[in-house]
């Protein structure tokens, strides 16, 4: 059948789209797909049915792509698609009512509150709450965008400040000091572990896309207990927030091995040198075998 590759997109994330869906369109063409790219910023969803599309691959992320709207408007039409259904695309983008779901399922997650546009908040009350320094997150963005650190009320105030330029409602979380690993997804079962090293204060976006000095170890250097225990969280996880197909479960292991839950991504970057093609080449499965699994795995 015809496959729409869905990337670009308006979000905050469109450039990190725009070479994910790139990578993704280019090893569908070489495998002989009958694959097209569809940017939703450029053309309206009612093309998916003018030009007679069979099947949608969704590299989009972020709003707009990756939190259930378009998931939504897929099923209504009847078009199979690539990843989780509405339902999980929207908790898994929204990282307040994700917390909540971790909290339901005992699952291990950082002390946070959460602050609301046009609401009082008392940056002191928050920082002596949260053991003193926070992490900001804007609940529904991606790729570490209006995140940052604050551990003085200064700081915190210029933290939500910025955050609220991306969001409405953002995610405080006690700071875990510790070591970032990430599970990927495919088809229900998890793939290695990889390890983020950065020399910054966290594996933020320039960490990510922009400055290269990350080092990336997969499999992760954890014993077999530890790696066995964390994939298993990270299946739980993603079940948890309802999401299916692929994807990929974020954590910082604090001390004394003390496993944190961070994030469920439902549409992560798929450039050739992202996280989930590195776990996928650990395993001996090349970028195009994945992108195939991908679109078999489609609802
Ligand atoms: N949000 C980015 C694309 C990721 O999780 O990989
Ligand atoms: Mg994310």
């Amino acid at each position: 059948g015809k496959i729409a590759v869905m990337f670009g997109g308006e979000s905050a994330e469109r450039s990190v789209s725009l070479n994910s869906g790139a990578a993704v369109l280019k090893a569908l063409l070489a495998q002989g797909f009958d694959a097209h790219k569809f940017d939703p910023k450029d053309s309206p969803l009612t093309d998916l049915i003018t030009h007679k599309f069979d099947r949608v691959f969704i590299v989009l992320h972020g709003r707009g792509g990756e939190d259930g709207t378009l998931q939504g408007a897929l099923t209504y039409m009847g078009l199979p698609f690539t990843g989780s259904s509405a339902q999980g695309s929207a908790f898994a983008m929204d990282k307040v009512r994700s917390k909540y779901l971790f909290l339901g399922a005992q699952l291990p997650t950082a002390p946070f509150c959460v602050v609301t546009k046009g609401d009082e908040f008392d940056c002191q009350a928050i920082l002596s709450q949260l053991d003193g320094k926070v992490m900001v997150k804007p609940a529904n963005e991606g790729s570490s965008i209006g995140m940052s650190e604050a551990h003085s009320v200064e700081q915190l105030k210029a933290a939500i400040e910025n955050a609220f330029n991306y969001d409405d409602e953002l995610l405080i979380e006690q700071w875990v000091t510790g070591r970032e690993v990430t599970v990927s997804i495919l088809n229900g079962v998890a793939l290695p572990i990889i390890e983020m090293r950065t020399s910054h204060e966290f594996y933020d976006y320039d960490a990510k896309y922009i400055t290269g000095d990350t080092e990336y170890l997969c499999p992760a250097p954890l014993d077999a207990e530890l790696t066995k225990e964390i994939q298993d969280v990270a299946v739980k996880v993603f079940n948890i927030v309802g999401a299916s197909g692929w994807g990929r479960v974020d954590f910082i292991i604090g001390e004394n091995n003390q496993l944190n839950v961070l994030e469920v991504n439902t549409v992560p970057g798929m450039t050739e040198t992202s996280l989930v093609p590195k776990a996928a080449a650990a395993t001996n499965m090349d970028f195009a075998t994945l992108v195939t699994k991908i679109l078999q795995g489609s609802r």
